[in-house]
This record gives structure tokens, C-alpha cells and sequence, in this order.
């Protein structure tokens, strides 16, 4: 039996978010190099999507490239950008018949003009669809976005335009790359890594997180549904005690 029959629709996170990590472990193991690993990496991508979408999921995150990722092998960052071009191009139309709109939070001027080029297409194309919001991170990494964040606010206070006295949680998150987007409420790590390597540090401060040993080509809608189900095992507290919590629910 599928663990979707276990999943309770009302109680989905609205946003998940996942570090898709083991594709270069995968193609090892298998006597293949690490980009045929990236490569069937993207059937998963697929498959997630396609998943997260049928369940009515408002946002997802993945995480496909960090700025630490610039420096692999250059024919691994080639062979990445690659794919990167092949599968926008590829499943553009996928997106908008699926009414998913897809955005990109990273350091997109590092991209080559060809990879923004498709990028710029997708991002038009699926920009008026209003189901799920498919944030891709690309180039990113939480600390250049938060230094991205107060070189922005600085600027703002030279200008007259922000009172530092003013500066709080609301005003530090219109300067993220995430901007208007909710924080995640689920966290996902595959391949047995229990680490955030550099991701959505602010936006995460009470995600649950949820560890797997499962290598990312080998992640499909089950192993989804299986964090979806333990995370609605968990109480949420934000702080507060568990009777708290209860009384809340009344
Ligand atoms: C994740 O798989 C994909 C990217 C980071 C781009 P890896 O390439 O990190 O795979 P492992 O961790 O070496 O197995
Ligand atoms: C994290 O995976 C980045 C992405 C999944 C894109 P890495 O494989 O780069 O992480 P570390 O370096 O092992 O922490
Ligand atoms: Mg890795």
C-alpha cells in the first residue's frame, strides 16, 4: 500500500524544501562517473515535482548548485550547466501544463549567458501560472544571500530611505532572495549527510528536518511521502510546551 493513503491533505507543509545530495555516490557505486549520477539525479527531480504537485504542495525548494559547488572539476560544473540547459528547455511546457511557476534564488550573474538565457525563457513562460512555486537555487548559498542582505539595507540607510531603529525580521526578509516566499516547514537531506551545507540558514530557524540515507537518484514519490508522513508526526512547538500547543488546537 502507498504511504500517500497515510498522508493528512490538511496538515501538508506548505513549503518543502530539499538538498537533493548522492548522485555522484550513486554512479560510484555503479562503476559510472558522477555526471550519469547527475544525470538519472533529474529523473528524480522529475518524479518529486510531478509528486509534490499532485499533493497540492505550495512551494518547493531544490537545492541544485551551491556557490561551493563552483568548485568541483570544471568538466562536473560543465556537465551540471549542461543538464541545467537541457531540462528547462526540455520541461518548460511540462511546467505550464502543470500551471508550476518556477523562480530562482541564487547568484544568477555567475551563470553563463546561455544558462540564463533558459532560464529567463522558463521563468517567462511559467511566470502567469498560479498552482505550485518551484524555487530553484542555483548559485546560491545562505551566507552570500545574507551578505547580499545587509549590503542592500546599508545602501538603503546611506540613502536616507531605512532607519537602522526600524530594522527587524520583516524588513531583513524583503531583502532575501526569498522574498515573499514562506519559510519551509520540511527540510529534506538525502544520502545519509546530516549537514545544511550553506542552505537557507535564516529561512530554516523551525523547519523540521528530516534525514535519509537514500541517494538522490533513488528518492522517488514513495520516499517523499514516507518524510511527508514523519513529519506529521511531529509536534510543532515553536517555543511553547506541549500543553500549550494543545490548548491551541481547542
Ligand atoms: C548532489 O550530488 C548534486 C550536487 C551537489 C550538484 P553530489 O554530486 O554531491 O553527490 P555525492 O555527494 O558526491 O555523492
Ligand atoms: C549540497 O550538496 C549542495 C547541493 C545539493 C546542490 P554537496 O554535496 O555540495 O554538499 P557537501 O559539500 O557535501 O556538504
Ligand atoms: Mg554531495
Amino acid at each position: 500500500m502507498s504511504l500517500k493513503n497515510k498522508i493528512t491533505s490538511d496538515r501538508l507543509p506548505k513549503h518543502v524544501a530539499i538538498i537533493m545530495d548522492g548522485n555522484g555516490r550513486w554512479a560510484v557505486q555503479r562503476g559510472e562517473d558522477r555526471i550519469y549520477g547527475h544525470k538519472k539525479g533529474v529523473d528524480s527531480v522529475r518524479e518529486i515535482i510531478e509528486a509534490a504537485a499532485e499533493l497540492k504542495i505550495e512551494y518547493m525548494t531544490l537545492y541544485a548548485f551551491s556557490t561551493e559547488n563552483w568548485n568541483r572539476p570544471w568538466e562536473e560544473v560543465e556537465a551540471l550547466m549542461e543538464l541545467m540547459v537541457n531540462s528547462l528547455n526540455n520541461e518548460t511546457k511540462k511546467l505550464v501544463d502543470n500551471n508550476i511557476t518556477l523562480k530562482v534564488i541564487g547568484d544568477i550573474d555567475r551563470l553563463s549567458d546561455n544558462v540564463r538565457r533558459s532560464l529567463d525563457d522558463t521563468l517567462e513562460k511559467t511566470g502567469k501560472c498560479t498552482g505550485m512555486t518551484l524555487v530553484v537555487a542555483l548559485s546560491y548559498s545562505s551566507r552570500w544571500e545574507m551578505i547580499k542582505a545587509v549590503r542592500d539595507i546599508s545602501y538603503k540607510i546611506k540613502e536616507g530611505k531605512i532607519d537602522p531603529a526600524n530594522i527587524d525580521d520583516k524588513i531583513f526578509e524583503n531583502f532575501l532572495t526569498t522574498k515573499g516566499i514562506p519559510d519551509p516547514e520540511l527540510l529534506i537531506r538525502t544520502s545519509g549527510e546530516v549537514r545544511i551545507s550553506n542552505f537557507l540558514l535564516w529561512q530554516i530557524a523551525y523547519c523540521e528536518l528530516y534525514f535519509t540515507e537514500t541517494l538522490w537518484p533513488d528518492f522517488g514519490k514513495e520516499e517523499l511521502y514516507k518524510a511527508l508522513v514523519e513529519y506529521q508526526k511531529r509536534e510543532r512547538r515553536f517555543g511553547k510546551t506541549s500543553e500549550q500547543v494543545h490548548e491551541n488546537e481547542n
